[in-house]
């Protein structure tokens, strides 16, 4: 598994992690546990959480992962802000949004990948330095560890991410030692204000840009020497349906696509393709990815030591190029 220097947090890790959004709802503890072990045996060792995750109880299945292992060969991350809403399992169907309704329409083939989007129900948060501190505190004992390696304000907005009171308590948490590094996992626009900030905050959270949309914000990320969390590798918001649309109306993309498709499969040779793009994109970072399934976990981890031929956004890349053609 390639290593990464997760940018000033000094945090070294794996260029992939296992997101455990689904961890205690879509995904049993038994089933969950003993992915993240196969995982966790093939190199993986970034593991995202939030108090949200699983309807409120991924963390404490993560804390029997971190139970059988050496504390500082796992990273650890959780987040503050969300919690489960309406207390008890989600209603996965209420919970997808109507526009990942009709890109799931749009692409039967993908359904499955598009199915656990990760949306979740979930109540914010008012992020007081009380609740900064004690959803931590919550989080190290459900974890079972007396550190987390990041922690993160969860879905925040960029005024969040500026407060007087929150960047104080985030500085207390670090100078404490019960969090290594803080960061924000939320939007774009949200990561803009952190990295306008700088400390306390190193690194940054938010999902991969889809082909064809700006990559100014992972530039931004990578020139402040921030570490820089990706994920939604498959896309948000109808990204799917675009992707159906460009494989219709664009030559040059539909070619790409279609000459990685062994034996006729587009639907492997695009998720190949968008987790390519996605590790080249975020060369020196972390690409979160949902593994639970084994087929996704074969695909995902074999690219465990996939060099990145661009560094990062620099580059226009080639899925990029295809869809602007
Ligand atoms: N605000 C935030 O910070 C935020 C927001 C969204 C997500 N996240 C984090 O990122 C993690 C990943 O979320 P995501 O939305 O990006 O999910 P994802 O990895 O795109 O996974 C969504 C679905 O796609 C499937 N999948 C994964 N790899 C696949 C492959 N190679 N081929 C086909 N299907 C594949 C997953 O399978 P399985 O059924 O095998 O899992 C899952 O059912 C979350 O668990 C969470 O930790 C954070």
């Amino acid at each position: 598994m390639r290593r990464v220097m997760l940018g000033a947090s000094e945090i070294e890790t794996s260029c992939l992690g296992f997101g455990c959004a689904s961890l205690g709802s879509r995904v049993g503890a038994r089933e969950g546990l003993r992915a993240l072990a196969d995982a966790f045996d093939k190199g993986v060792r970034w593991f995202d959480f939030a108090p949200l995750y699983g309807g409120g109880r991924a963390e404490e299945i993560g804390g029997e992962f971190l139970r059988n292992r050496v504390r500082s060969e796992v990273q650890i991350s959780t987040k503050v802000g969300l919690l489960p809403s309406g207390g008890g399992g989600f209603g996965l169907k209420e919970a997808i949004l109507p526009i990942a309704r009709s890109a799931v329409r749009a692409a039967p083939a993908l359904r499955k990948a598009f199915k656990s989007a990760n949306v979740q129900p979930a109540r914010a948060l008012d992020l007081t330095p009380e609740l900064l501190h004690e959803s931590l505190e919550r989080s190290l004992r459900r974890f079972g560890t007396d550190y987390v390696d990041l922690y993160a304000l969860h879905d925040a907005k960029p005024g969040d991410v500026l407060r007087e009171d929150t960047l104080r308590a985030l500085e207390d948490i670090v100078a404490s030692g019960k969090a290594r590094a803080v960061a924000v996992a939320s939007s774009e626009d949200t990561a803009a204000a952190a990295i306008a900030q700088g400390r306390p905050y190193t690194a940054v959270q938010f999902p991969t840009p889809a082909p064809g949309l700006s990559l100014d914000g992972v530039a931004a990320a990578q020139s402040a020497g921030f570490g820089l969390i990706t994920h939604s590798v498959f896309g948000v918001g109808g990204a799917l349906e675009r992707m159906k649309q460009h494989m219709a109306e664009k030559p040059g993309f539909r070619a790409l696509v279609t000459a990685r498709a062994r034996g006729g499969d587009v639907h492997e040779a695009l998720t190949q393709l968008l987790l390519e793009r996605a590790l080249t994109l975020n060369s020196g970072g972390v690409v979160l990815l949902s593994m639970f399934s084994e087929a996704s976990r074969r695909q995902n981890l074999a690219l465990a030591d996939f060099e990145p031929s661009a560094q990062g956004s620099g580059q226009r890349l080639a899925l990029d190029m295809a869809v602007a053609a």
